[in-house]
């Protein structure tokens, strides 16, 4: 039987009391617990037939046994699905997504997802929460760690290569699973960076930077979307209808499942639009068709398709036969997802123990991680220090030097510590020199702060001895070396979800250590991990090196090792600008022009910053988007056009540009491209990424890059409201510049008249 046959046919024999049962999505309890509503008796709820599916499971077994009780509980044996975060790997953990997305390279991002598939799928797992693809601009918010970053270009591309990594071509393979892009929408706008906030937004950002990812990650066949915790333009995403029944399901042609986000129905009634029973009904009608932990849905649905909803105090009034209809429509959906997994001819298709066991952080798996370090590795100054000299004897310093459990980064929730490689382990056995360990310092010395970042199991540690104590350590190994590694940063939930900072500069006691390091003259290699941007000038100027290897995954100590040591070269770039201080984010390559522009340098009256250095551009920070130097050089020529003059909306501009290694090394470079519409109807960006490709370059080698515009990349959203929404584009000049960072940049002009 074809799957709407089969569905329609089900859904003939279910009461409402049934589908409504299907909506409902709970977590198993068996990880970290992301909210505070805690978890629900999942049993009871099975006996009931009272829910559709469960996330958070940790092994086959448990999958198996929550199958089981669903079949024996469902009238219909209607089987679960089971989904979890699988954000930057499963068991075998990868980089950052923040750090991943600045590999710039989509075969890649492709391999990453199609390993993490294999490994979830293996223990049952049928439905990811992930790609994450919000664009995020403000370094303050927690979540930049598990976003591609601050630009809607790239972050589509990485949208689109996920989701194919995840969901492969056949949903019935054993190893491919449903793909969620998360969270829509502008859930990275939040006001003040701070996690859950509010999004006040222009259409033109909202759809023309926001949706962007969204758009592509639905025509790349994404089966799910999950929505975001913020309101956006007052109205909170889990209820809102034009943006989820509109424009994601009517403009992008959305036909999959739109999740809840944990408790997020429940939510609306705490953004004010009143009682849990209007909270289910709006986020039916919006267009949400399962509820995330709250259990809204299962609760108030039943009466509210009796009686519908009237709320004269908020002008509310929904027919119970708009209400019966939704369900109808949204239990077709998740029927139709569990139809297409395969579950009701094999509940336990994904079940399989020895599969689970040898697929797990294998070898194959685990040097695939090894290899993403080095690509998504970004090497932000370097005057000599690095690569390592062979048989240069190492002061290698730093709380984080040596330990495992801030290894993996935020939001790896199964990802095994103890599996992980430290620096120390994986620069010992490849380093041929001495390699002396000590601490140096706490990562923070503020007892609240250490708690609250312990929420998850201790990261950090509070050493006995004084300050002072471990800073005399750490200089006298520093001045019996050849070269001090410092390694400095975030404890691994000082960013990740409900992890917003207001200053995101060194905690003190790291900023006390190098300084008391500097003063040695023994050179100083900065290894920075971090889940987000941060203000670094006073430390950059401090070090001969710096790297920033974000958080690095299971193979962190390895793949770190193989670029100090230079047998990998440092191929990542920047998926977000870094400020030189906090007060200036947001910083991001593709600021609007203001009618008093920054010229270079501070001047009154102009665009800038009072207490800024005429070095940091107030719009592109200290280190731009794009940027990452490697261990040998490019030159990049001027790009060339093969045609000045376009007409015709079917024509192409052709952009080519030569870069040539002129080092001693064989190399890595992203060349990039970025557009400029200097005359259109409303403000443009200063530049745009339209595209990028990674090349890598042996000593004298010289390669032509070519890039291939059409129209439509140059057009842009505009209108008023969402339903007068146009992508426009105008003719005239255009400004193509190419080079390998959103700042390095030379460019050409041309017209195009159609
Ligand atoms: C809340 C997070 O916002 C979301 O990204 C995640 O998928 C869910 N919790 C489930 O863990």
């Amino acid at each position: 039987m074809d799957e709407t046959s089969f569905v329609s046919a089900l859904m003939g024999r279910m009461t409402l009391a049934e589908k409504i049962g299907q909506f409902n999505l709970l977590s198993a309890g068996e990880g970290p617990e992301t909210g505070s509503a805690g978890v629900r008796n999942i049993r009871s709820r099975l006996e009931a037939g009272q829910l559709g599916a469960i996330f958070g499971t940790k092994s086959v077994r448990s999958v198996r046994a929550w199958q089981e009780l669903a079949l024996s509980g469902s009238r219909h044996a209607i089987p679960l699905f089971f989904a979890e975060d699988v954000i930057h790997g499963h068991r075998t953990i990868f980089p950052l997504p923040i750090a991943l997305a600045g590999a710039f390279d989509p075969a890649l991002w492709r391999d990453v997802a199609r390993v993490s598939a294999r490994e979830a799928a293996a223990e049952g797992i049928n439905h990811v929460y992930a790609p994450m693809v919000d664009v995020a601009r403000d370094a303050r918010w927690g979540r930049v760690a598990e976003s591609p970053g601050e630009d809607p270009f790239l972050a589509a591309r990485y949208a689109e290569a996920m989701v194919a990594g995840l969901e492969g071509t056949d949903p019935l393979a054993p190893d491919t699973v449903v793909a969620c892009l998360k969270h829509f929408l502008a859930y990275g706008a939040a006001v003040g960076g701070r996690d859950y906030d509010n999004a006040s937004l222009g259409l033109e950002e909202l759809i023309g930077v926001y949706a962007e990812p969204f758009r592509a990650g639905v025509a790349a066949g994404a089966g799910s979307v999950m929505a975001s915790f913020n309101a956006v333009n007052k109205r909170p995403m889990h209820a809102h209808r034009a943006l989820i029944r509109g424009w994601l399901r009517g403009d992008a042609g959305f036909a999959g499942l739109m999740v809840a986000d944990y408790t997020g129905i429940a939510e609306i009634s705490a953004h004010g639009l009143g009682d849990r029973a209007t909270a289910a009904a709006l986020a039916l009608i919006a267009g949400i068709d399962m509820d995330m932990i709250g259990e809204d849905y299962v609760t108030h649905l039943p009466r509210l398709a009796e009686e519908g909803l009237a709320r004269p105090e908020s002008g509310l009034a929904i027919e119970a036969g708009e209400i019966v209809a939704a369900i109808e429509e949204a239990c077709a959906r998740v029927l139709a997802l569990k139809y297409r997994l395969g579950l009701f001819d094999d509940p336990f298709r994904y079940c399989d123990e020895a599969r689970a066991a040898r697929t797990a952080l294998s070898a194959d798996h685990r040097a695939l991680a090894r290899r993403s370090i080095a690509e998504s590795t970004v090497l932000l100054k370097n005057e000599g220090a690095l690569p390592l000299a062979p048989g240069a004897c190492v002061a290698l310093i730093g709380a984080m030097a040596d330990d495992r459990t801030n290894l993996l980064g935020t939001w790896a929730v199964s990802g095994d510590p103890a599996q992980a490689v430290t620096l120390r382990e994986g620069l010992v056995a490849l380093h041929g020199g001495e390699v002396c360990c000590v601490k140096g310092a706490d990562l923070v010395d503020d007892t609240v702060l250490a708690g609250r970042l312990n929420v998850h199991g201790q990261t950090v540690f509070l050493d006995e001895r004084p300050a002072e104590a471990m800073i005399a350590e750490a200089v006298a190994a520093a001045r019996s070396a050849d070269v001090a590694v410092v390694v400095v940063g975030e404890a691994k939930e000082y960013s990740g979800e409900s992890s917003s900072r207001t200053e995101i500069g060194l905690p003190a006691p790291q900023r006390r250590l190098l300084e008391a390091l500097a003063e040695t003259g023994t050179p100083l290699v900065l290894v920075v991990k971090t889940g987000r941007p941060l203000a670094l000038a006073e430390e950059v100027a401090l070090a001969d090196a710096v790297l920033l290897v974000w958080f690095a995954g299971t193979e962190a100590g390895n793949g770190i090792a193989d670029v100090l040591t230079g047998v990998a070269d440092p191929a990542g770039r920047l998926a977000m600008s870094f400020p030189a201080r906090t007060g200036q984010v947001p910083v991001f390559h593709a600021a609007e022009p203001t009618g008093r522009p920054y010229s270079g340098r501070f001047e009154k009256f102009k665009t800038g910053y009072l207490d800024l250095p005429d070095t940091v551009p107030p719009a592109t920070g200290l280190f731009p988007f794009g940027f990452g130097l490697s261990y040998t050089r490019f030159a990049y020529a001027a790009p060339r056009v093969d045609e000045t003059a376009l007409s015709g909306a079917d024509a192409r501009a052709v952009v080519r540009v030569s870069v040539q290694n002129v080092g001693a090394r064989r190399g890595t470079t992203v060349a990039q491209l970025y557009v400029r519409d200097p005359v259109a109807r409303i403000t443009r960006p200063m530049r745009e990424l339209k595209g990028f490709e990674k090349v890598v370059l042996e000593p004298g080698e010289c390669r032509e890059i070519v890039f291939t515009l059409t129209l439509s990349d140059l057009a842009y959203v505009m209108g008023d409201s969402l339903e007068t929404l146009e992508r426009v584009a105008d003719p005239g000049t255009f400004v193509l510049a190419t080079g390998p960072d959103a700042r390095a940049l030379q460019s050409v002009e041309i017209t195009w008249q159609f």
